[in-house]
């Protein structure tokens, strides 16, 4: 009772500290920093954190177990593992489709078509799994993988379709499944930046074996950092999660309670060189790793998924404001486009400065940057140029110029939901300074 008490007491203090925070912000146009994402919350999150915190359970457990169930019943789909990040989330969707514990796996030396258009923890487990990433181009507009160039990138030795919905605009899901299904091919989903947008009716992230998200504080909803890949295959899914978890075999949740194991037959196997009975939590059938997230950022996680409705409604908005304001120079940006039957739910709002503009990409993001905007470059942008990147082994099938222009002239402002209409207000006006 007198810990009950505490609780509460402690707890109504979270909320009284949020208010007095939220009175403090103030927007001063020119003086105020306009970050192009954040973290959009409010109490219920501190709340959540916090008496997550007081339990002091720490690792993974039932806020783990109900924003894994919750984050399956929005997407729709069987399986959903939670990581510490949509990084983790690549590595183990990847590395989980090379897994032995697999009927079908890749092995090292076969190709995967993705772009070089990318962020580099979508492409990175590809070659830590010793794999052969074939870099198709982009789309100049959508800045997706261009769907009508995976065909003829296609070997008898690919195996997979790996890309990212770019900044959340949909990619060409219906020709992109269809190369997948009559070539055999496996197709992961990089939803990191395109939660809650949809294809032809359906959520982004579940047309594919694998999808990934990403929770960091950026993203559409956040945990501080965090991630999940989500499957509807139960193999897929098991093999994901012992990657996840040091590589072993038993799928028990962490925190297991059942001294039988989930199966109920944890010292009931036979494995080739090991004692009969070994304890199948301590059989490592894959080369795994911890990938885990801590059951604290999963109570954050719960609480940001009920607003996604709302974000999501305002991301629509912020992009089309901004949108109609860059319109009005199309002669000097390349304006991003979505198909006709995407409907995203933007992570930023991508703009390509035009050849023939008259100024540089920098010069125009250098004018926003000094009066207090920020703005970023998608990503790596060809990134067979960046340093890391310099020894890699790889193919191009075909030309990449759309993705050497994203390096060289194109950037994105964000369209988050803590955009406010005066914030807004500030970049249209900033914009229309610069050609004043
Ligand atoms: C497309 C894409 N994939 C993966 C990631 C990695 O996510 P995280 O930062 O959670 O590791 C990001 C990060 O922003 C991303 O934009």
């Amino acid at each position: 009772m007198e810990e009950e008490k505490l609780r509460q007491e402690i707890l109504d203090r979270v909320k009284e500290l949020y208010k007095v925070r939220k009175q403090k912000e103030k927007f001063i146009p020119g003086e105020t920093k306009v970050n192009y994402a954040g973290r959009v919350f409010d109490e219920k999150e501190m709340v959540a954190v916090v008496d997550t915190a007081l339990d002091f359970w720490l690792t993974l457990g039932s806020k783990g177990k109900q924003f894994c169930e919750d984050f399956a019943a929005y997407l729709g789909v069987r399986h959903c593992l939670v990581t510490n990040s949509g990084s983790s989330s690549n590595l183990a969707a990847i590395s989980a489709l090379c897994s032995k514990s697999i009927k079908n796996p890749m092995k090292p030396g076969d190709e995967v078509i993705t772009t070089a258009m990318t962020f580099p923890t979508t492409l990175n487990p590809i070659i830590q799994n010793r794999l052969i990433p074939v870099f198709v181009d982009i789309e100049e507009d959508t800045y997706n993988i261009d769907a009508s160039k995976i065909e003829e990138a296609i070997t008898e030795k690919t195996r997979a379709i790996v890309f990212a919905h770019t900044l959340g605009n949909p990619a060409e899901m219906d020709k992109i499944m269809a190369i997948a299904t009559r070539h055999n091919l496996y197709v992961v989903e990089d939803t990191c930046d395109a939660l809650d947008s949809k294809y032809d009716g359906k959520l982004c992230g579940t047309f594919g074996d694998f999808s990934t998200y990403s929770f960091y504080a950026a993203h559409h909803m956040t945990m501080g950092e965090g991630g999940t890949v989500c499957t509807n295959s139960t193999e897929l899914y098991r093999a994901a999660l012992s990657i996840r978890d040091w590589g072993r075999a038993c799928f028990c949740q962490t925190g297991e309670a059942n001294p039988k194991g989930a199966c109920g037959h944890r010292f009931d196997f036979k494995f080739e060189g090991l004692p009969e009975g070994y304890d199948h939590k301590y059989v490592y059938n894959n080369i795994g790793y911890n990938l885990k997230p801590l059951d604290i950022q999963c109570a954050m996680g719960i609480e940001q998924l009920k607003k996604l409705p709302k974000f999501t409604e305002r991301r629509k908005h912020n992009f089309k404001v901004l949108y109609d304001c860059f319109k009005n120079y199309e002669d000097k940006f390349i304006l991003p486009r979505s198909l006709p039957k995407a409907d995203p739910s933007w992570f930023a709002i991508p703009i390509t400065v035009r050849e023939d503009a008259g100024f540089s990409k920098k010069d125009f993001v250098t004018f926003l940057e000094d009066r207090k905007i920020e703005t970023r470059m998608l990503f790596a942008g060809n990134i067979l140029k960046q340093p890391g990147y310099k020894d890699i082994e790889y193919r191009i099938s075909g030309s990449i110029k759309n993705t050497d222009q994203v390096l060289e002239r194109t950037f994105f402002l964000g369209v988050y939901p803590g955009m406010t209409d005066a914030k807004l207000e500030y970049i249209q006006n900033v914009i229309h300074e610069f050609f004043a």
